[in-house]
């Protein structure tokens, strides 16, 4: 990635993403090249980043514009947060905040409904999915995973009108969640067994199958039966382990590149107030 610190004017707003780790993120080639299309005079670059607060309050204030917040610090970003959105109060985590003409931050999830809108998509293309226009609702969803992405996918389909299971690696966690989401708990030994076949979609939020590990899956082939779509938030690589038995099973794979340009889009627009070219956001990504 290259940047131009000659073009750049006193104007140019500076905006981020912050994690750890954070080498990885796609996010500097999206938002650079959305920037520079639409016209906005602003730069996207990373940090790594340890301490949230402490990056927050001695680093990054007031001169920056904002940020995508990724893994691990999408509660502590929320928790720091001057102002919150609703929706990203109820799901416990932030992956985007913005400054505000005050100075003040304000943190959204845009996580959510990225997620939720891939996966009415994927619905949608089915011919055994008759309600084209709320696809979710009445179905059956589990999330397999109950950290920030996990929670984000068990509010947003819940919100949808899904019937919601969860499970975690970490049994406790599922129980949290479900419990807090008025969902249904479903024990992790049981993802491994052909007969829990009980839900309409899956929803991997963890990070298994992620390069290099990309043998692995958080669910056998022998148990995804019966399932209308699969969703990987996974997206390096673009179809994984999980998404290729889905396909195989007769599932539609829902990839998590779409949710990813889906929530970089809509933070595009929290940043600048103008409208992000998706396609083009896509197409880079792909
Ligand atoms: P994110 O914001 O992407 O959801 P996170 O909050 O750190 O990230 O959550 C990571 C999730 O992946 C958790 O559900 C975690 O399970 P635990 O709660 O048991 O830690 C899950 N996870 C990570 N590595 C895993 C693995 N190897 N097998 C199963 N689950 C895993």
């Amino acid at each position: 990635q290259t940047y131009h610190l000659d073009q750049q004017s006193k104007e140019t707003k500076v905006f981020g993403v912050v994690g750890n780790p954070v080498a990885q993120s796609k996010g500097p080639l999206v938002h650079n090249a959305a920037f520079q299309l639409a016209g906005v005079d602003a730069v996207y670059v990373s940090y790594l980043v340890d301490d949230m607060r402490t990056f927050l309050a001695d680093f990054a204030a007031p001169d920056f514009a904002g940020f995508s917040v990724t893994i691990p610090h999408k509660q502590a970003a929320l928790e720091a947060a001057d102002v919150r959105d609703p929706l990203a109060e109820t799901i416990g985590a932030a992956n985007t905040l913005v400054r505000q003409k005050d100075g003040t931050l304000a943190a959204y999830n845009t996580d959510c409904s990225a997620a939720i809108k891939a996966i009415e998509e994927g619905l949608r293309s089915r011919s055994d999915v008759s309600n084209k226009e709320d696809p979710l609702r009445g179905l059956k969803v589990l999330v397999v995973g109950a950290g920030g992405a996990g929670r984000a996918l068990a509010f947003g389909a819940k919100d949808k009108g899904a019937e919601v299971m969860i499970a975690n690696r970490t049994d406790a966690k599922a129980e949290e969640l479900a419990f807090a989401a008025g969902a249904h708990f479903v024990p992790w030994a049981s993802l491994q067994s052909s007969s829990v076949r009980a839900a309409d979609v899956l929803a991997n939020t963890t990070s298994v199958g992620m390069q290099p590990n990309v043998s692995e899956t958080p669910v056998p082939r022998a148990a995804l039966g019966g399932y209308k779509a699969v969703f990987d938030a996974v997206y390096t690589p673009m179809e994984t382990q999980l998404l290729k038995d889905a396909r195989a099973e007769g599932a539609t794979p829902v990839s998590g590149v779409e949710m990813f340009v889906g929530q970089a889009a809509d933070q595009f627009e929290l940043f600048t107030g103008g409208p992000a070219p998706r396609q083009v956001m896509r197409d880079l990504l792909l």
